[in-house]
């Protein structure tokens, strides 16, 4: 356990004041004589629904909302997951968190959720660097024209989801380390498929989740369409990313396919450790050492919301094929780390329809005109 704390706390970011960060990236920019639209009519349709789904962060949110910060953070913080996992870590012995208060409850709250927000933001410019990147690589023109969309959705998630906490709330954290570690790690990697799994399939696939769970809980109204909005977008990404991978697996070789599964398991762990928050920890003046410890010293089953982030990578990873393939490695692991359960939950290759709000908001004012 405790060489397990110090690998995870030995990946920090020391350049928390640099502006800039940059990644090699040598993968090939790929030409395409080959422009027979439609050759693969899944993501031409996905192409034409993004055209006709974009929406206009500056004008499509009320901005004018005054937003309370506390109220935001606390109502997130009220849901299940502080009531049961946050007490069974008070209760821990020598839990440094034992003696808290309300006070500290709520700094807390706060802290947390800027936290996370933050890193939701950070990872949004990961997708946009990928999927700029995913236009240069991907070999098919769909794919091509469908990316070239996903950028301009990705940019406006970054203008949004900043805009909100600079403006809103009470300004953003720096990257955390274990995600600035996984958006490097995909974006280095020169084989096209897989920005697509780190970043269509994992990381986007958490997000779709989390955006869930945040967007049900919250009842402020900017954040609550904001969020909204913003899943219409992601469900179209991960579909991208399952309906792409589908067809490109189907001819890989056992041991190809091996490393893909290591890469999302890799993925999932980065994942997972960074909602550890060491830096929450840190501007709270709790020892991140014992805290981490704490951490992980409880069975995961028992955070929901954690937990409720694979609701979606699990059913995805099944549908191509990565749970069971070899001798079912990528299943092993995800049971290890208590996230099996989710293997029959909806996937998304389809889901993007149902969740297209801004399709339901048109229609419906096309309705209250007519
Ligand atoms: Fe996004
Ligand atoms: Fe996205």
């Amino acid at each position: 356990m405790t060489t397990e704390i110090e690998a995870i706390l030995a990946v920090t970011n020391r350049d928390m004041d640099a502006v800039f960060h940059a990644v090699p990236d040598d993968a090939d920019a790929l030409f395409t004589w080959d422009y027979e639209k439609g050759a693969r009519p899944a993501l031409s349709k996905l192409y034409e629904k993004a055209k006709t789904s974009q929406w206009n962060g500056a004008t499509d949110l009320d901005w004018s909302i005054d937003v309370d910060p506390e109220r935001v953070c606390a109502e997130m913080h009220g849901s299940d997951y502080r009531s049961a996992f946050l007490r069974r870590l008070a209760e821990q012995p020598g839990s440094p968190v034992a003696n808290w208060g309300d006070k500290e409850w709520a700094a807390y709250t706060n802290e947390t959720f800027l936290h996370r927000v933050s890193q939701f933001m950070h990872g949004e410019q990961g997708a946009l660097l990928c999927t700029a990147k995913i236009v240069e690589t991907v070999p098919w023109i769909d794919a091509k024209y469908y990316a070239s969309t996903q950028v301009m959705d990705e940019a406006r998630h970054v203008e949004v989801f900043s805009r909100y906490l600079d403006t809103k709330l009470e300004g953003h954290y720096p990257i955390n380390a274990h995600l600035r570690m996984l958006l490097d790690d995909i974006i280095r990697d020169s084989r096209w498929d897989m920005t697509y799994l780190g970043m269509q399939i994992m990381v986007e696939g958490l997000a779709l989740a989390a955006f869930g769970f945040m967007h049900k809980i919250t009842t402020e109204p900017l954040l609550k369409r904001l969020l909204r909005y913003v899943m219409s977008d992601e469900a179209r990404h991960v579909a991208f990313g399952v309906l792409s991978l589908q067809e490109y697996y189907a001819g890989l070789s056992q041991a190809e396919i091996r490393v893909r599964q290591e890469f999302a398991f890799e993925a999932a762990i980065r994942m997972r450790d960074r909602f550890l928050q060491q830096e929450v920890w840190d501007r709270l003046g709790v020892d991140t050492k014992v805290m981490v410890g704490h951490l992980l010293a409880l069975p995961r089953e028992e955070n929901t919301f954690q937990k409720m982030l694979f609701s979606k990578i699990v059913p995805n990873c099944k549908k191509l094929g990565l749970l069971d393939a070899g001798d079912g490695w990528l299943r092993e692991k995800f049971t290890e780390i208590g996230v099996i359960e989710f293997e029959d939950w909806v996937d998304t290759g389809e889901e993007y329809e149902a969740l297209d709000e801004v399709a339901k908001d048109r229609a419906a004012s096309a309705n209250a005109t007519a």
